[in-house]
């Protein structure tokens, strides 16, 4: 069985390239890790996190599912989620979706796919709730990406809607939501202007969408 050597391989260099730059970067690391953000996106090997931000190992917190999903019975968001606010004391967390996912795309489409229907159900909802306004645009290609992004505002809904967020904002925790997306076209991320940084603001977008 091949070993993956060409992995190995890389890894080394890639180690001693950061270690050139930043001499004792990893013994640094080590004691301790400091983000200021955590990152809710996709799975979808085209969006990797670090490198979209330019930021090094110790700066982001990373979760990633296929179509970058919040759900509130999700043990495994939920926990990175409450470590990333409770004990890291990130001061923002952005989900980022992309432009042609995949997940997103499957979602839309009628043929069975097996597990993952279960997993996209959400998607699936929120398509048929907004199906008027996304079948209405011309190609395909304009729908899945209008999804992508209904998806994203769904996302951050979730997201602040979440006991973890909620208790973070009653204590007074400074604490930011983002709603991005990043189009795999340009490598450019798009904001979605969905910011939220208090209940107040919360309030306040509720009255204007409520998806
Ligand atoms: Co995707």
């Amino acid at each position: 069985m091949k070993t993956l050597s060409h992995l190995f391989k890389k890894n080394t260099e890639w180690a001693e390239e950061i270690e050139k730059e930043h001499p004792g970067f990893f013994t640094q690391l080590v004691k301790q890790q400091n983000p200021e953000y955590l990152w809710i996106g996709c799975a979808d090997s085209r969006v990797p996190a670090n490198e979209i931000v330019g930021l090094m190992p110790g700066e982001l917190f990373v979760h990633r599912n296929v179509a970058n999903l919040v759900n509130h019975t999700d043990l495994n968001l939920l926990s990175v989620l409450q470590y990333a606010v409770d004990v890291l004391h990130v001061k923002h967390v952005m989900v980022v979706g992309h432009y042609g996912c995949g997940g997103v795309r499957a979602a839309m489409e009628d043929k069975p796919l097996g597990l993952i229907d279960n997993w996209l159900r959400q998607v699936r909802e929120l398509y048929l709730r907004n199906r008027t306004e996304v079948d209405g645009l011309p190609t395909m290609h304009e729908r899945v990406n209008r999804l992508c992004e209904l998806n994203v505002q769904r996302q951050v809904m979730n997201v602040v809607h979440t006991t973890v967020v909620q208790e973070a904002w009653r204590r007074g925790q400074p604490l930011s939501v983002h709603g991005w997306v990043y189009a795999l076209g340009d490598g450019l991320l798009r904001d979605m202007k969905l910011t939220v940084s208090s209940t107040q603001e919360l309030e306040v977008m509720e009255k204007d969408f409520y998806l």
